[in-house]
């Protein structure tokens, strides 16, 4: 379904994000349909290109990144039609009235803050200047959403005085990744899981974000950040979050951040030593963390593993495991629900020991497979084994879900249709920032160094042991 017409500007147009990303995304919604004829794009950045410049740029970016659909030259000089530019200073006036000219007053426009936050209140600020910043506008602004609590508050702050709340769209792109949605469909839209949601049945939690990649070109941000504030802070986080949070009364953006919000204020303080920190080491061909980020006594984490506890009804006394890191020998993103023993078996000690494990995929392969207990098949007896039930999406639902949307076009026009559902509420930004920063202070105040770790393995030996020692074990990385 066609969202409505649209003016959408985005500032860092040039930039990385927008290439990679941004672009690619709209000219996918383009060809599915789902932009009005009158949607406009317009790149805003400090180069000084005009429209034509920019629609090569943007050419470039749908070749480069947009897929298959790349191919349709056809297409895409119709999606160019809607593409323009102006060459703006975020600090300055420059730009600033042509800006004004081109944004149509009677439509939704949405400001994308695709620039260093050091920029975000320049940018609010002239917005608002330049009568920009009416109830009409909204604004999306990326990740990072500051660095502890005292910078995000200031952020919030920054942008509360020229924007309300509702208007304010702080993305976190895994929020748009399909199983992540499906996710909230499992759990809500069915009754066969909801009973068994808890402590009771539940033995631990597991959440992993692994990949291959090592932290690139962004050594100096990445350095600054490290795996806890580039990765857990923000999307393993609300991973969590949608694992352990009470149901909503309705998918509304409010009830699902306000059920969130519960989960991240009722985390206990972590103990250092369920804290494990690793960095990538230097293999016979490729450089170590220390050399990619340029700092040879870097003391960041490229791999950071964590047991976690909620204190809440629900979940008082089960773990949750999380664990992300760059270098590691698959790219897999997935959440498991181990659950516990049946209480008593009537197969006796030699049917060994079976778990119900519910494995939500978020990639590759999206899906999710429910181990379930059988009889193995044959005169053998009763003997047991424990076989998937397979939900993997591209068997179940064919071709078309292997065209699924890719996480930023489904949030961009969720930004233009108004739903906030899938983004992150101020309070909630805070919040996660005041359960992190303690974490940091204590493992900079113990003067902790991160574990060398194996390019190509699973991290570093002590993650393994803190699953271990509490006789359990991370389900093995595969691509
Ligand atoms: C970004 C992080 O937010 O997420 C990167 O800054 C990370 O360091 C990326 O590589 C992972 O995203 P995805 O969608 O590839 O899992």
């Amino acid at each position: 379904i066609p969202v409505d017409p649209f003016d959408l500007v985005i500032f860092g147009g040039t930039g990385d994000l927008a290439r990679r990303k941004i672009l690619p995304g709209l000219f996918r919604r383009f060809c599915a349909g789902q932009m009005p004829p009158e949607a406009q794009i317009i790149g805003a950045a400090r180069s000084e290109l005009d429209d034509e410049g920019y629609r090569d740029f943007v050419r470039d970016a749908i070749h480069e990144f947009a897929g298959p659909l790349s191919e349709d030259d056809a297409q895409i000089d119709e999606f160019l039609e809607r593409v323009g530019y102006v060459a703006i200073d975020a600090k300055g006036e420059g730009g600033w009235e042509e800006l004004k000219s081109r944004v149509r007053d009677d439509l939704v426009h949405a400001f994308y803050f695709s620039v260093a936050p050091a920029l975000f209140g320049d940018i609010a600020e002239r917005l608002h200047l330049h009568g920009l910043a009416g109830d009409e506008s909204r604004i999306v602004v990326e990740k990072p959403f500051g660095k502890d609590l005292d910078s995000a508050k200031a952020l919030n702050a920054t942008l509360a005085k020229h924007f309300h709340e509702q208007q304010i769209y702080r993305i976190d792109h895994y929020l748009g990744k399909e199983t992540v949605q499906n996710l909230m469909a499992v759990r809500f839209g069915n009754v066969l899981f909801e009973p068994l949601w808890n402590a009771q049945y539940v033995d631990h939690i597991q959440i992993t974000v692994a990949e291959t990649v090592g932290v690139g070109g962004r050594g100096s941000y990445y350095d600054a950040s490290g795996a806890m504030r580039d990765m857990v802070q923000n999307h393993l986080m609300q991973l969590l979050c949608l694992i352990a949070m009470e149901p909503p009364a309705k998918f509304d953006p409010d009830a699902v951040r306000d059920e969130k919000l519960k989960v991240i204020r009722a985390l206990e303080p972590v103990e250092p030593h369920h804290i494990v920190r690793g960095q990538y080491d230097k293999s016979a061909n490729s450089q170590g963390y220390r050399q990619d980020v340029e700092n040879p006594r870097s003391f960041t984490e490229s791999f950071l593993a964590l047991k976690l506890h909620i204190s809440n009804w629900r979940w008082a006394g089960t773990p949750f495991y999380l664990r992300t890191g760059k270098k590691l020998k698959a790219r897999t993103s997935e959440i498991v629900v181990v659950f516990k023993d049946a209480p008593h078996s009537i197969f006796g000690a030699d049917a060994g020991r079976h778990r119900n494990v519910l494995a939500i995929r978020l990639q590759p392969n999206e899906g999710m497979t429910l181990d379930v207990t059988i009889k193995e098949p044959g005169p053998g007896g009763m003997r047991l084994i424990d076989v998937p039930l397979d939900m993997t999406f591209a068997d179940a639902l064919g071709p078309e879900a292997e065209q699924a949307t890719e996480a930023y076009e489904r949030l961009i026009m969720d930004v233009i249709r108004g739903n906030q559902t899938l983004f992150m509420r101020g309070d909630e930004v805070e919040a996660a920032w005041a359960w992190t920063d303690p974490i940091i202070a204590g493992w900079t105040a113990r003067s902790d160094v991160p574990k060398p770790y194996d390019q190509g393995g699973s991290g570093p030996e002590d993650s393994m042991m803190l699953m271990h020692r509490d006789g359990r074990r991370w389900r093995e990385l595969k691509g």
